[in-house]
């Protein structure tokens, strides 16, 4: 018999884990909780469960016989979802509450960075706006202030003048706007350089990394408007130089994971590091406990081996065995709902979109109505394209969004351009 795993998620990337372990030849049934309509699809089974109610996921593994569980974002496993399942005896792919935390409180990284010499930006950490204005003077601009904990990707602002950086500083102590997460500020030096995600499979002190990618955050072309969850990605990024990955998995990814393992919180998941490639070698921006999104949709398709065979032999103690596709490209631009970040307005039609050989469709914000599916959040849905060349695949992909009826939505037309001018 096959296995029954279960993914906790909605979005884009737990499409796309879901889709990849679907495709594993030994997985009999994949179920996501709480899903999305668009993934049915593919054949995976959702789930109406809310993933923070742990008690009846637990008890829906139990019933169904779920061999194990992968948690794909960063809320749940920051409320100790991996230590809820094994206290259940029930085997949970990521890390545990403890070892969330590098994602949960960017204090908490930064700390253990400056503690192991992990490179990093220069920063400081304040609770007291009048003493966090006072560094801010005296450090100049550009500088970039972020509210402690998580803000889904909104609490940092980059300020290029004065006025921005007391702004960010008075929207966090004054208005309260990133509730609890602002409680405290962490201001840290501006970095110059490309950025690239390099996620990796973790378990202690093993670390098996995956090819990189880039993402988009910005809402606009040229990386105009608002931050946003991400607007679109590819991989591989051919301006980033092996050597310079190379360097950031010696000198960030690895000791990371001893450090985190030496410390008492040792990690297992995907540990995603947010880097810059600067003219002193690669820096780390961040840290997420979980696969990115839109990342994901463009790395698995990349896998050329058993992803769910990986994941249980981490799970088992065994050694993982992953492949990747070096030969070709993959590049992925995300349909928004119109007003994405600030004001979502939902209830846009989501067109038909037909698949094809290498070309995939991975639903996030969608809902069932009774005029089809509709958008139902920010990030809609994502096209992937993997072709021989980065090029192609960015044209397959606006070959088929710009023919499609894209009322109430819209999409980044620069997803690539970074790698392709
Ligand atoms: P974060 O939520 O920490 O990933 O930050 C969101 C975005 O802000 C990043 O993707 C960068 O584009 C930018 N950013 C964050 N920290 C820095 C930094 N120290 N220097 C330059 N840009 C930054
Ligand atoms: N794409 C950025 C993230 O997943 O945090």
């Amino acid at each position: 018999m096959g296995l029954k795993i279960l993914v906790i998620g909605s979005g884009g990337r737990e499409h796309a884990v879901s889709y990849s372990l679907k495709r594993s030849p030994n997985v009999e049934e994949v179920y996501c909780a709480p899903g999305n309509p668009g993934m049915s699809r593919d054949g995976i089974h959702i789930v109406d469960l809310a993933q923070s109610n742990h008690a009846a996921l637990i008890s829906f593994a139990q019933s169904n016989n779920v061999d194990w569980v992968f948690v794909g974002p960063e809320v749940p496993l920051i409320e100790g979802i991996v230590d809820d399942f094994e206290a259940a005896g029930i085997p949970a792919f990521g890390p545990s509450k403890a070892a969330a935390q590098i994602e949960g409180s960017k204090d908490f990284a930064k700390r253990l960075m400056v503690r192991h010499d992990i490179p990093t930006a220069a920063y400081q950490t304040f609770d007291q706006e009048e003493a966090a204005q006072a560094y801010v003077r005296n450090q100049g601009v550009p500088i970039v202030i972020k509210a402690d904990g998580l803000a889904a990707g909104k609490g940092v602002t980059v300020a290029l003048t004065l006025e921005e950086a007391m702004k960010a500083l008075d929207d966090i102590f004054i208005e309260n706007r990133f509730g609890q997460a602002g409680a405290r500020v962490v201001i840290e030096e501006f970095l110059e350089g490309q950025e690239f995600s390099l996620m990796s499979f973790v378990r202690g002190r093993d670390v098996w990394p995956m090819p990189i990618a880039q993402d988009h955050k910005r809402a606009f072309d040229g990386d105009l408007g608002p931050n946003t969850g991400g607007m679109g990605a590819y991989s591989p990024v051919p301006q980033i130089p092996s050597s310079v990955v190379q360097e950031a998995l010696e000198t960030i990814v690895k000791p990371t994971a001893v450090a985190m393992a030496e410390e008492g919180t040792p990690f297992t998941g995907v540990l995603y590091a947010g880097l810059i490639a600067t003219e002193d070698g690669p820096k780390t921006i961040e840290f997420n406990a979980r696969f990115g999104d839109p990342e994901t949709q463009v790395v698995l398709p990349r896998l050329t081996s058993d992803f769910a065979a990986g994941i249980t032999a981490i799970l088992n103690g065994s050694e993982p065995e992953f492949t990747w596709n070096h030969e070709g490209a993959t590049l992925g631009v995300v349909l928004a709902s119109e007003g994405y970040p600030d004001h979502v307005i939902k209830g846009a039609i989501i067109p038909d979109i037909p698949d094809g050989e290498g070309l995939h469709t991975y639903y996030a914000g969608v809902a069932n109505s009774h005029v089809g599916m509709v958008s139902s959040s920010g990030r809609v849905l994502l096209v992937e394209a993997t072709r021989p060349t980065l090029q192609e695949a960015q044209d397959s992909v606006y070959g088929l969004l710009d023919e499609l009826p894209t009322e109430g939505l819209f999409y980044r037309h620069d997803i690539g351009a970074k790698a392709l001018n």
